[in-house]
């Protein structure tokens, strides 16, 4: 593997050396100018969307601050956004706060950069190809049903309403759901469970570690939280390990490869077919399997056990804070605006007649529900922020950039500007019309990011969207707590600080 910071080092001599050349004069964006940049860092920790939000109404689309000894570039036009995502994208990579996440998920798809991560994004991708995703659209809707018969069972005999943290609600059904869809539903619910709770533990740590300065040293404190993260990190792999050991074990057992090759087209993994594998690990197996077999690449090894588990704890973890994180946002949304809900009921029993279950054929006829996660994901977007660091110079808005910096585009601050979108703070799902759409700047709305590191996820998470809000909002009306404190809390993604606790009451 090539070390990606080589070039980036020798780009950043190129630099210096111009920089030094006489008569060369380098002007930076405008930005707040420190005595003491530790200070603006602080504040920017303590409210990261206020200090972004005062960023673009001093100093327009583009500014320079210092966060520590880093130098950032904070952009907020869509042009700007969509060079740096996409037609510069191979001057960025990823940036180093998110690179710490590597603690967690090693170098799977999300962290890993250069050719490697070119070759997993296309060996992984057609198993994310909404066609074969479809086929997970049964398991989503029977975890919503047994969330609503839990909630059921919850509510008191006569009565007919009860309290619930939806948060933590769409947190827990948003794991399940991603650990039935990885590992088949052979997996118990008390290993669900377990899972849940290692997942929670490791992510709440996460967001300590992220703490510039600090973070590394409380890593190596002897803290209870310490302990703990590093125990439920143990048991975690311990359990994927196990899984993958398994998964391939019945793979070669059931000789299942040799009937799938024999039934796929050469070049498309046909999602419908009897044989394919019903959860994602299994179909990852036989992707890497697929590839040496009749692939271009006959020299490439198999995905090592460490490769595999980094992969799916990569999935494991972008694949449901940010979902859980939508549908709690949506129907918090939902629960302030009466008409829009009285819209999407009537949609309900327009598309499910006599209150059938609804399935992946009936996702595109649930149009305006689609206009109201998208509005949702306009206002709240789950992934508030995203940072490259350049490994080259790259220019914008007239002003060079160096290599070594940092960019940072944020969803929350472009989504709500009202050059794009008209009273930008309602919540109004009627604006996304199709006119509306197609005369929208591709880098206004970008709540899964853009570019060859988009998410590769979105068609799950479009189909969790909608099946998880028709079944739950068809049997339940849900409203906020009076008095329930609202707050954004800006951390790995868009979490509610205080919960949302909300009064959950029978249809
Ligand atoms: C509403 C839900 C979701 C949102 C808002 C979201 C958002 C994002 C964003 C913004 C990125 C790009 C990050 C960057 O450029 O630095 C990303 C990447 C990614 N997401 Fe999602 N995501 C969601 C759901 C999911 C799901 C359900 C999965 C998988 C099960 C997933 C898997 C991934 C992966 C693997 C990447 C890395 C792709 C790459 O770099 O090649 N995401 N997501």
């Amino acid at each position: 593997m090539i070390d990606i910071h080589i070039p980036m080092k020798i780009a950043y001599i190129k630099w210096l050396m111009t920089t030094t050349a006489p008569g060369f004069q380098y002007e930076r964006p405008p930005g707040p100018r420190f005595k003491f940049p530790y200070l603006f860092s602080l504040q920017f920790l303590k409210a990261p969307l206020t200090v972004l939000n005062d960023l673009t109404t001093k100093y327009g689309d583009i500014s320079y601050f210092k966060f520590g000894r880093q130098g950032i570039y904070f952009v907020n036009h869509p042009d700007y956004i969509q060079s740096v995502l996409m037609i510069n994208q191979s001057k960025f990579i990823k940036n180093p706060g998110l690179r710490l996440t590597k603690r967690i998920i090693g170098n799977g798809l999300l962290t890993s950069e250069g050719e490697y991560h070119k070759q997993q994004r296309s060996l992984i991708q057609p198993a994310f190809d909404y066609s074969h995703i479809a086929m997970y659209a049964d398991i989503i809707t029977s975890c919503g049903e047994e969330l609503c018969e839990k909630w059921r069972q919850t509510v008191v005999p006569k009565e007919t309403e009860t309290t619930v943290d939806v948060h933590h609600e769409m947190t827990k059904l948003t794991v399940s759901i991603i650990s039935n869809v990885l590992f088949g539903s052979n997996i118990s619910s008390n290993t669900t469970a377990g899972i849940i709770h290692d997942v929670t533990i490791l992510v709440g740590y996460f967001n300590h570690l992220r703490l510039p300065f600090i973070g590394n040293i409380i890593e190596k404190l002897p803290l209870a939280s310490s302990r703990k993260f590093h125990a439920s990190r143990r048991r975690l792999d311990s359990l994927i390990f196990a899984i993958i050991q398994e998964a391939k074990q019945n793979l070669m057992r059931e000789d299942k490869m040799s009937h799938v090759f024999d039934s796929l087209p050469f070049n498309d993994f046909e999602a419908k077919d009897k044989n394919s594998p019903r959860n994602l690990l299994s179909t990852l197996l036989l992707l890497d399997t697929r590839r040496r077999m009749i692939g271009s690449d006959k020299t490439s090894t198999a995905m090592t056990m460490q490769q595999l588990r980094d992969e799916i704890m990569t999935l494991f973890l972008a694949g449901h804070e940010t979902t859980a994180n939508a549908l709690t946002w949506t129907l918090y949304l939902i629960s302030q605006n009466h008409q829009v809900e009285a819209k999407i009921i009537e949609e309900i029993k327009q598309v499910l007649e006599n209150k059938r279950r609804p399935t992946v054929e009936d996702i595109p006829k649930f149009q305006y529900l689609r206009n109201v996660f998208t509005e949702s994901l306009r206002l709240y977007p789950p992934a508030w922020a995203i940072g490259r660091e350049a490994t080259d110079t790259v220019v914008m808005g007239g002003y060079t950039i160096p290599p070594g910096s940092v960019v940072i585009m944020s969803q929350y601050i472009t989504h709500r500007d009202p050059r794009y979108f008209t009273e930008p703070n309602k919540f109004i799902p009627e604006r996304w019309s199709p006119e509306m759409k197609s005369n929208l700047h591709k880098f206004a709305f970008f709540p899964f990011g853009g570019g060859s590191r988009v998410c590769m996820g979105e068609p799950l998470a479009w189909i969790e969207g909608i099946l998880l809000l028709v079944t739950l909002l068809g049997n339940w009306k849900i409203e906020l707590v009076p008095e329930h404190p609202v707050v954004l809390s800006p951390l790995i993604t868009l979490r509610p600080k205080y919960g949302m606790k909300m009064i959950i009451k029978r249809r």
